[in-house]
This record gives C-alpha cells, structure tokens and sequence, in this order.
C-alpha cells in the first residue's frame, strides 16, 4: 500500500510539473489541516531538504514566518563546508514570537551551521516612520542582503486567517473581506486573480522580479489554504511547490 501511494503522489508530481509555472512539485501525503503536526513535519523535512540543494557557496537565504516554515527550521542540516546566512523576509508581522521570521531565522542558523541577520522593525509604526526607518545604514544593510537571496523561502495563508491572526484592524479586515482577498504571502493580501487587495506596513523583501535572482521555495498544507496558493501562482512566483495531497488535488482539478 505504501509503495502504491508513493507511486501515485509520484504520478501527481509529473502531472502538476507539466501544467503549473514552476520547476519542481513536491507532494506529501496527507491533509495539513487534518493532521497538522504530521503533515507540517513532512513538509519541513522536504522542504529542509531541497533547500539545502540548492546551495552554493555560502548561500544568503532570506526566509518567512509561520508555523510551517518553523517546522523547514527543525530539520535543517548542516552541510560540510557551506556557510548559509539566513535573513528574515520582513520586520515584524505580530506574529506570535516563536513563528516570526526573525526567530526562525535564528533556528534555521543554529541548526544548519550557518549565520544569521535580523530585521527589528515594528509593523504597528506609522508610514513615515518606516520610511525613515528604511534609510538607516544598519536597516539597509539587512535589506540589501535580503534582496539579494540566492533562495527564499517562504509560507503561504488563508488571506482571513492571517488577518485575524495579527489581529487586523477592523477597517483592514472590512478591506480584505470586500475585495475578496483569498490568500496571503510576505505581508501582501492578493485576491483570486492574483491582485494585491491590501499590503501590510511592514519592511521587508521587494517582491518585484524575484524570481531572476532567487530560486524561490514554497512550502504550504491544508485544504483550507487551497485557494491561497491557487491565487498565489497568479500573484507571485515560484520554482519549487512542496505541497500536501489535499492541495495537489485541488490544483490537479484547478489546472
Ligand atoms: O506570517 C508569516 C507567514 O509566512 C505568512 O506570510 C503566511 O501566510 C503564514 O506565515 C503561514 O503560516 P502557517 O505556516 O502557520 O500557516
């Protein structure tokens, strides 16, 4: 049965490769929101996995929050004769501690033998403030070194559960209510043809042509983030998709 399985997720790789823009497709079995735990460890350590792939020399590697990408941190490895830097992708999204980008950056560096740089930058501060903010020599540092990633990382969500989970404003909720936002990647808000609905405050990675300078790995599960990352294809990019069944079959029938 097990070997039937593997086969069959093998054969829904194949099919996704052929139809979706990205390079690779990585499915694991299972429906992240059934089984969370589990089907997260899966993810991580696939995810952990190919990462470390795409490695060269002392690769900067600029990573998101979530209790996903939390789980990619658990099953870093070292590897001989490779210093990563990892860097957060955004200052501060009021995220639980544990799940900011900052303390993940930290344990992906400690596990993989690597460094690591962060980005303190309250999201709750006015625009002008962060654009001040983003001319301090210390602050563009950490930005420049971010944007120019040779891998990012990154976690996809429900466009409503995050808003709730930084306990949005409610004029921002209204917002992403009204305009339909479905998903949410890097502090952007898209809806289901890709547009940005609402971006938060915060300072971070410049998402625009990402891809011609980074290989960009997508790691998400749950049934219920299925529409995040359908939309997410439109608004964004990736080269890598490591994913759970319930999603695979959802962008099998959607594409
Ligand atoms: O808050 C950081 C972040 O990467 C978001 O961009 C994304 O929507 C979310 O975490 C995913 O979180 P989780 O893996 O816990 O579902």
């Amino acid at each position: 049965h097990v070997l039937k399985e593997g086969s069959d997720l093998h054969f829904i790789e194949q099919q996704l490769m052929e139809r979706l823009p990205v390079s690779h497709v990585k499915v694991v079995p299972g429906d992240g929101d059934e089984s969370p735990d589990d089907v997260k460890t899966l993810l991580g350590k696939e995810a952990a996995k190919i990462m470390t792939s795409f490695y060269q020399e002392d690769p900067v590697v600029t990573v998101t929050g979530g209790s996903t990408m939390a789980k990619v941190a658990d099953y870093m490895q070292p590897v001989d004769g490779v210093k990563p830097t990892f860097v957060p992708a955004r200052g501060g999204l009021g995220d639980q501690h544990e799940y900011q980008a900052n303390s993940i950056c930290v344990q992906m560096a400690t596990r993989a033998n690597g460094d690591y740089r962060l980005l303190y930058v309250p999201d709750s501060i006015g625009e002008e403030l962060h654009a001040k903010m983003q001319q301090e020599p210390t602050i563009l540092d950490v930005l420049q070194l971010m944007n120019r990633a040779d891998i990012v990382i990154h976690g996809i969500g429900d466009a409503q559960t995050m808003a709730r989970r930084r306990r949005a404003s409610d004029d921002t909720m209204k917002k992403i209510v009204d305009d339909e936002a479905v998903g949410e990647s890097f502090g952007y808000y898209f809806d289901k043809n890709g547009k940005t609905v609402h971006r938060a405050n915060s300072i971070g990675l410049a998402i625009d042509n990402l891809k011609e300078r980074s290989q960009i790995i997508t790691v998400a599960g749950g049934a219920s983030k299925r529409d995040a990352i359908s939309a997410y294809l439109k608004w964004g990019e990736s080269d890598v998709l490591v994913i759970d069944e319930a999603i695979a079959h959802h962008l099998l029938q959607e594409y």
